[in-house]
């Protein structure tokens, strides 16, 4: 089929409005907006002004009352504990109904926050859904961060109630969460009303009198009574969730989602953008706690009537490197989205694919894949070995969506390797130097979309509306600063080459070097510290970090490396994947003091640099060099 792409995108340049509003007739709202877009809300406007909805209900409910109740709606596969569970429709309406029951039993309401600290189970979407019910405003937390993140989540949130499990499994060893959700609420200034927790029968944990409820206890006795809620109608412009994403520093910025436009531009992208009919599988294998889970394991395929996979497993050593394949062979799964790290792990195990071939993969039409730059290697590994399709898409937490892609529902547009494709409807992407001038096509610079965001872009920051500006909209104005640098080609394709900020990318997780070196810098004998993104052939990057200790201070390195990688798991979390601490005796800096994070980064990588004309001692690069060398980092 040839590419209906180009007619879609100028359908929408031309009537941006008619363009959204046909969009929003795929969803059933309560009350309808009175304006499409009203552009005096908010900073840059706002979508669906005046509509009433429930995500929830468009999520489940609908679907039941069309006749779909015995549709599969989740799929629980978790190699981990060797379980494969199902819920229809139907199931999963009463099982999140009862929740919501609970849950306003004790005492969230439209507009009250609940945390949910979770793994890879069926309750952590129930969740989700659950606060969609009511109206409640969700903001889940990836369980591979520890207490410290968690906590700090919890002190901005303030939420009601913190939905929690007592352990989440990786391959061979068994995480308790309870220790680090109450050293969280411990440290954190705001303190929820209840924690509701999920006994899991690898490790059940102690639950505390007058605080802690069990999951199974509460919500299954509601269950057995029949008991529920209805959908509360909420503003299409009320925040449906907060998503904390990695910041320049410390302190996580709470993107905000507000409910009308995300729910519009999920299902939109559900059958333009992955091409999928209602009934069928669809698989984002990420995890609820980042942007991909929330829009595609919970939130997309659900509206379009797909069922989701739920996979508590990883991409291999669960059991090997045919987990996937596995998977979209049990249960018939026709598109898969996942990182390019995950293909990188699985072409290293598998290099000639034998694997696939013991699988019947009839079902499966595309591949998807996100959330890091795809190398045109793994990219083509992966083509030649499935025989099908590879869509690389491009986007953010603050967008919710694919802010370009190859649309497939369309008919796809011949692939760029490297390119994530182009924009698609709703975003106007430029580039732009660092004085706000377009580049030339195949020029290199900041890559801005002009304001304002379509249907699911972020209102703003929880809590934060100075951040917001200052991070989002002071630099280009009039534009959204992605913080990615890339070029836009001849023929409108886009390539994604760096983050402009402190952002590294390890394993498709977005994480701070700010934020690592706020944690390393608190060990009392570090005098100062920078840490960079070192290129890593399976992860895409690897944090490296390099100190000064005090003056004074006569430590052995290996001693000292084992404390920081210590603290910075223990105040981060496992996923920061932080292994590696040189020491050296000074950081080079420009003479007015400001660490040249870059021009490490470009030493680690054996990436030629340009001597900064403003460098205080070009000597200190030299050391950087040699401290590389001494662990066998550079050649
Ligand atoms: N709870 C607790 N710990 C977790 C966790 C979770 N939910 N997820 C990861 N971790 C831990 C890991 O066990 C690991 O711990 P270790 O240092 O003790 O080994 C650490 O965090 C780093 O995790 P990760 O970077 O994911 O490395 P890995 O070796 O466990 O797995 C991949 C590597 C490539 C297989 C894995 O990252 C993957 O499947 N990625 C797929 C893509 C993805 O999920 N992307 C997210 C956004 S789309
Ligand atoms: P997150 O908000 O966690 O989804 O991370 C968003 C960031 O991941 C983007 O700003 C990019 O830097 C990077 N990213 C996401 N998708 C791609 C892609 N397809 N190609 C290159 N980088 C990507």
């Amino acid at each position: 089929m040839s590419s209906r792409y180009a007619e879609t995108y100028a359908a929408w340049q031309a009537d941006p409005q008619g363009f959204w509003g046909k969009a929003a007739e795929q969803i059933d709202w309560f009350t309808p907006a009175t304006s499409v877009f009203n552009p005096d809300i908010g900073v840059y406007g706002c979508w669906f002004d005046g509509a009433t909805c429930n995500t929830c209900y468009n999520c489940l409910d609908r679907h039941v009352e069309a006749g779909h109740g015995e549709r599969l709606a989740l799929i629980h596969d978790s190699p981990v504990t060797d379980t494969v569970v199902r819920f229809t429709f139907a199931e999963a309406t009463a099982r999140v109904s009862a929740l919501a029951h609970v849950l306003r039993g004790l005492g969230v309401e439209k507009g009250d926050r609940v945390i949910i600290y979770m793994p890879m189970v069926p309750e952590a979407v129930f969740g989700m859904l659950a606060c969609a019910r009511l109206g409640a405003i969700h903001s889940v937390v990836f369980g591979g961060f520890a207490a410290n993140e968690l906590a700090t989540r919890i002190e901005d949130a303030a939420p009601k109630v913190i939905l929690s499990a007592s352990c989440g499994i990786e391959p061979g060893r068994v995480i308790a969460y309870k220790p680090l959700l109450d050293e969280a609420i411990e440290t954190a200034a705001q303190k929820p009303d209840t924690c509701l927790i999920l006994q899991r029968d690898a490790l059940t944990c102690d639950l505390i009198d007058g605080r802690d409820v069990d999951y199974a206890d509460i919500v299954g006795s509601a269950l057995a009574a029949g008991q529920g809620t209805e959908c509360v109608p909420v503003a299409a412009t009320d925040p449906a969730y907060i998503l904390y994403t990695s910041g320049t520093t410390g302190q996580p910025k709470g993107v905000v989602r507000d409910t009308g436009g995300h729910i519009v531009a999920l299902k939109w992208s559900m059958a333009h953008h992955y091409g999928l009919k209602p009934g069928e599988v669809f698989w984002a294998a990420s995890d609820v706690g980042w942007v991909v889970g929330h829009s595609y394991i919970c939130y997309g395929p659900l509206l379009h009537g797909c069922a989701t996979v739920i996979y508590e497993g990883k991409p291999v050593g669960t059991p090997d490197a045919g987990a996937f394949w596995r998977v979209i062979q049990d249960h018939k799964v026709a598109a898969l989205f996942t990182a390019p790290t995950a293909f990188r792990a699985i072409r290293k195990a598998d290099p000639t694919g034998k694997l696939i071939d013991d699988y019947d993969l009839s079902y499966f039409r595309t591949l998807f894949l996100a959330g890091e730059r795809s190398d045109p290697a793994t990219i083509q590994w992966a083509q030649e070995k499935l025989d099908r399709p590879v869509i690389d898409h491009w986007w953010q937490t603050e967008t919710g969506w694919a802010m370009s892609g190859n649309p497939v529902g369309l008919g796809a547009f011949p692939i760029k390797l490297g390119s994530p494709g182009k924009p698609m409807p709703g975003y106007n992407i430029h580039v732009l130097d660092d004085a706000g001038n377009p580049v030339p096509p195949g020029t290199l610079g900041n890559i801005v979309c002009k304001l304002p965001l379509p249907p699911s872009g972020f209102p703003t920051l929880w809590n934060a509306p100075e951040r917001f500006l200052k991070s989002y909209m002071e630099d280009f104005p009039g534009y959204y600063a992605t913080s990615d640098a890339g070029i836009i080609d001849e023929d409108g394709y886009i390539f994604i080459m760096a983050r402009t900020d402190d952002i590294i990318n390890v394993a498709g997780h977005r994480l701070s070097t700010g934020a690592m070196e706020e944690v390393i810098a608190s060990h009392p004998e570090i005098a100062e510290c920078a840490v960079v993104g070192k290129a890593d052939a399976l992860k895409g990057q690897m944090p490296l970090g390099f100190y000064v200790t005090n003056d004074g201070v006569a430590r052995n390195a290996t001693e000292l490396e084992k404390e920081l990688v210590q603290l910075v798991r223990a105040k981060i979390g496992a996923v920061a994947a932080f292994k590696t601490a040189l020491p050296v005796l000074r950081l080079p800096k420009t003479r007015s003091g400001k660490v040249l994070r870059g021009t490490m980064q470009k030493i680690a990588d054996g990436e030629h640099y340009k001597m900064p004309a403003a460098i205080d001692d070009p000597a200190i690069l030299t050391e950087i060099t040699d401290a590389l060398k001494m662990r066998n980092l550079i050649g």
